[in-house]
């Protein structure tokens, strides 16, 4: 049995894809994936939160018709098989407790727990790294989202009480203590992430045009990690594409001024730079909607919280807020009570700490 967290972006949002840097966790929430060896060549998945299952030949997983989730299980199956991995057949069963169109990358934890699931019965020793971008890959190619590789490296490498500074360019990741009177609130808005894949790559379209137009003055741009705001100014760079590269600079730079402050221990800083984050990717990035905007707000003006911010992709989803941990509970109940009666959604808040990354929970009987 496999344990894979989900994760939570506490800052540097669609700066992934840019070559950026980003500041992730692993959530105490999670996808959790059983397996047992099969010997007919199969592969069948049962998804026990969804009530809905898959049953295919490993010889022949390219997508087609079949519930969303599937092209997650087929994808990472596919490509460990095209790496190397000889997999007899094999039964899953997938439960956990992470929400899911949450905006906390359940997609990332199905495959990195089916990944390390398979590879642990197929006795294949996999290293973090090219099981994290293989099921990257598995995204792009079976799912059709363009992701970058922060959601995948986050499950794949997270710690107890840290957040990850992964570097996107080097894929480096360097673990920063989250300080132990600090609590991360997840604060999930009830509103499901709808047009999250087409948007998105429609995102990542403007910033590589941002980087074609920029590269016309800067030749040795490779990506809006490179560029600075004068830059962008020098280039001539207007409208729509001036203000999601605005986004991807500024945010790039929040991500390591709140490295800063965290290692000296100002939280109030990082709660200001998540609320400038916000704005950002409310009015320049426009991935933002009413529900996540009310969340900030409230979240922003309630007792002991330092800050907030939307999390993941956008367009639906999550917010992400640091509270002091002595208010913590009692700040997320107030957060949602007046998120529901503002609203009308649901909507649901966690308190929650940095966890280890994927990992095979090898002692059942101790669980
Ligand atoms: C999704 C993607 C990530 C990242 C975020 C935005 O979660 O999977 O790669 O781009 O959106 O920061």
């Amino acid at each position: 049995m496999v344990q894979s967290p989900g994760r939570v972006n506490l800052i540097g949002e669609h700066t992934d894809y840019n070559d950026g840097c980003v500041l992730p966790a692993a959530l105490d929430l999670a996808t959790w994936v059983a397996a047992a060896p099969r010997d007919d060549g199969r592969l069948r998945t049962v998804a026990a939160r969804l009530g809905e299952a898959d049953d295919v030949p490993l010889s022949d997983l390219r997508p087609r018709e079949g519930p969303p989730w599937t092209r997650y299980v087929r994808g990472v199956a596919a490509l460990l098989q095209e790496a190397g991995c000889t997999l007899p057949g094999a039964d899953l069963l997938i439960d956990g407790d992470l929400p899911l169109s949450g905006g906390l990358s359940s997609s990332a934890s199905l495959e990195l727990g089916v990944g390390l699931a398979l590879a642990e019965l197929a006795g294949w020793a996999v290293d973090r790294r090219d099981l994290a971008l293989l099921a990257q890959r598995a995204e792009h190619e079976f799912a059709g989202v363009r992701c970058g590789i922060m959601d995948q490296f986050a499950v794949a490498f997270g710690q107890a009480g840290h957040v990850l500074l992964i570097d996107c360019r080097t894929l480096e990741v360097e673990p920063v203590p989250v300080p132990g009177d600090v609590r991360i609130l997840v604060l999930d808005s009830a509103v499901p992430r709808t047009l999250a894949g087409s948007a998105y790559n429609q995102r990542r379209a403007e910033c590589e045009e941002a980087v074609r137009q920029l590269q016309a003055h800067y030749p040795a741009v490779l990506a809006l990690r490179d560029a600075s705001l004068e830059m962008l100014a020098a280039a001539g760079l207007e409208g729509v594409v001036l203000r999601r590269a605005r986004h991807v600079v500024t945010e790039n730079a929040r991500v390591l001024e709140s490295v800063a402050a965290l290692r000296r221990g100002d939280v109030a800083a990082v709660g200001q730079l998540m609320c400038a984050s916000h704005t950002s990717l409310r009015d320049d990035y426009e991935v933002s909607g009413p529900e996540l905007d009310a969340l900030v707000e409230i979240a922003d003006d309630t007792p002991g919280v330092y800050g907030a911010r939307l999390t993941g992709a956008g367009f639906g989803g999550s917010c992400v807020a640091l509270a002091a941990a002595p208010q913590s509970e009692t700040a997320a109940a107030l957060i949602m009570d007046h998120y529901r009666q503002q609203t009308g959604r649901a909507g649901q808040a966690y308190v929650c700490t940095p966890v280890q990354g994927v990992h095979v929970l090898r002692d059942l009987a101790n669980l």
